[in-house]
């Protein structure tokens, strides 16, 4: 084994073998770091060994129904596409302070603490659980961003410790791993995978090397002993998962916990899944106990609106596989300034041009002079062009100063010609909103162009 080194770029992850002044892949200054490598699986050691090689007919590999571990919180399960696989590594990403450390340890608490199940087991089964603590549903918490008594003060404001649950304070993969080995625990929860360092690697904590060969290390331990790992990873600034890309090819799927710091409610959102379908949503409300799952979101983000209110309409919008009911807002007041002002929040900032200049060019709606705030209520976010419609209706709503009609549920795409284009899943988006009592669809199916839409939700 000899060690070598590569100069990796910190932004995006590019390797060249000697220094550059600037990333040809991403562009950065400055962002190539000298980082060792050890080269212990080189192709010429490998061509020395004799390596054995199973080669096994894709047609007759057998399928073993995988026992997924719940996580305790149905929306955190329904993330995950039924519940935790064994030997699988996850990435739960997020901005600091969103809540990833206390769902993780309310999971924990939760895994520790459960019973149990008395299965009958068949005698084959029973010698395949030869695991010491696997009966027992221990669970290893490492922590290297907090200390254990800060873990603790956590933990007390959560629920009962279960005693089950063992804390680690350590920033050293090996000894995590070594820990692990030893406990042999149902789950392991590491947070976060940037404090976590290798002896022999140059760089410190969090350099996209320590990132990558830790989470390597931690891959293959999953892998090898069939136990869970997830692992904690802060977001840049840039919105990357810190150690840029690198870590997102290396796990089976990855999660972002999101929200804004105005509000209590947290998006668990799968954007790479290995075991259930990609773009679900989990929904979360930050209590003074820890997070507390939303089973009705609809309900709560429509929870605060005032439908005689000009500028307020509800959208149909669909969050991974479920539908969700948010209310679009919209403020249009005269400027002061010689451009005026375009904010959004909770929307995407040029599909919201695009609807500003549809609703002057074809509903004839004179906007040119006016500031024109759009906000999605609660924090939510949408991303999908279903929401134009309602961002068009509430822009139309506010500037003539007449509230939608009850009962009105828009959703549909606006297109440049200011026609209105059907978008994907109606019937679910309508389930959902019958069942909060909106029957009064606005949507392509209906009217052609946005000015008939606009004239009808007004009243004329
Ligand atoms: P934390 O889980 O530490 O975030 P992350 O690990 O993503 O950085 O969350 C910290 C925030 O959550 C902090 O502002 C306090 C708040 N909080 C509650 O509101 N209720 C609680 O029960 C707990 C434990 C934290
Ligand atoms: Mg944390």
């Amino acid at each position: 084994m000899k060690n070598t080194s590569v100069y990796i770029c910190q932004q995006c992850g590019y390797q060249s073998p000697s220094f550059l002044g600037k990333c040809p892949e991403c562009g950065e200054w400055n962002s190539l770091v000298e980082t060792a490598v050890s080269t212990r699986n080189s192709k010429s050691e490998a061509r020395n060994l004799k390596v054995e090689v199973d080669l096994v007919k894709l047609s007759e590999v057998t399928l073993q129904s995988v026992k997924r571990i719940s996580t305790g919180f149905s929306e955190f399960d329904r993330v995950l596409g039924g519940g935790i696989v064994p030997g699988s590594i996850v990435l739960i990403a997020g901005d600091p302070g969103i809540g990833k450390s206390t769902l993780l340890l309310q999971t924990a608490m939760r895994i520790a603490g459960a019973v149990p199940r008395q299965v009958q087991r068949s005698s084959a089964d029973k010698r395949e659980t030869t695991r010491k603590n696997s009966q027992n549903n221990a669970v290893l918490y490492v922590t290297g961003e907090e200390s254990a008594q800060q873990v603790k003060i956590r933990a007390d404001r959560i629920a009962k410790i279960p005693s089950n649950l063992l804390i680690l304070a350590n920033n050293d993969v090996d000894v995590v791993v070594g820990a692990a080995e030893e406990l042999e625990p149902k789950f392991v929860i590491v947070d976060s995978i940037q404090t976590l360092t290798r002896d022999d690697l140059a760089g410190g904590a969090g350099s996209v090397g320590q990132v990558r060969e830790c989470a390597q290390v931690l891959q293959r331990f999953a892998k090898s002993s069939q136990i869970p790992v997830f692992l904690v990873g802060h977001v840049t600034k840039e919105g990357n998962v810190a150690g840029p890309k690198v870590l997102e090819h290396l796990v089976d799927a990855v999660m972002n916990l999101e929200g804004d710091g105005m509000h209590n409610f947290r998006l668990l959102r799968s954007i790479k899944n290995r075991f259930g379908s990609t773009f679900e949503v989990g929904v979360f409300e930050m209590g003074d106990s820890g997070m507390v799952e939303v089973t009705n979101p609809s309900g709560i983000f429509l929870a605060q609106r005032d439908a005689t209110l000009a500028g307020s309409v509800v959208c149909s919008t669909i969050a991974g596989g479920r539908p969700i009911l948010a209310e679009v807002q919209a403020l249009c007041s005269s400027t002061v300034f010689p451009v005026p002002a375009r904010r959004v929040s909770g929307l995407d900032f040029s599909r919201m041009q695009v609807v500003i200049a549809a609703i002057s060019r074809a509903a004839k709606i004179t906007t040119a002079n006016l500031d024109i705030f759009v906000n999605v209520a609660g924090g939510l976010k949408i991303n999908e062009p279903a929401a134009d419609l309602a961002v068009a209706l509430a822009i139309a709503s506010s500037v003539q100063n007449k509230p939608v009609k009850k009962n009105i549920c828009a959703f549909g795409e606006v297109g440049l010609l200011g026609e209105l284009r059907p978008v994907g899943n109606p019937k679910n988006r309508m389930q959902e909103a019958r069942r909060l009592g909106f029957s009064d669809f606005v949507t392509a199916d209906r009217f052609k162009t946005l000015s008939e839409a606009i004239k009808y939700s007004l009243g004329g």
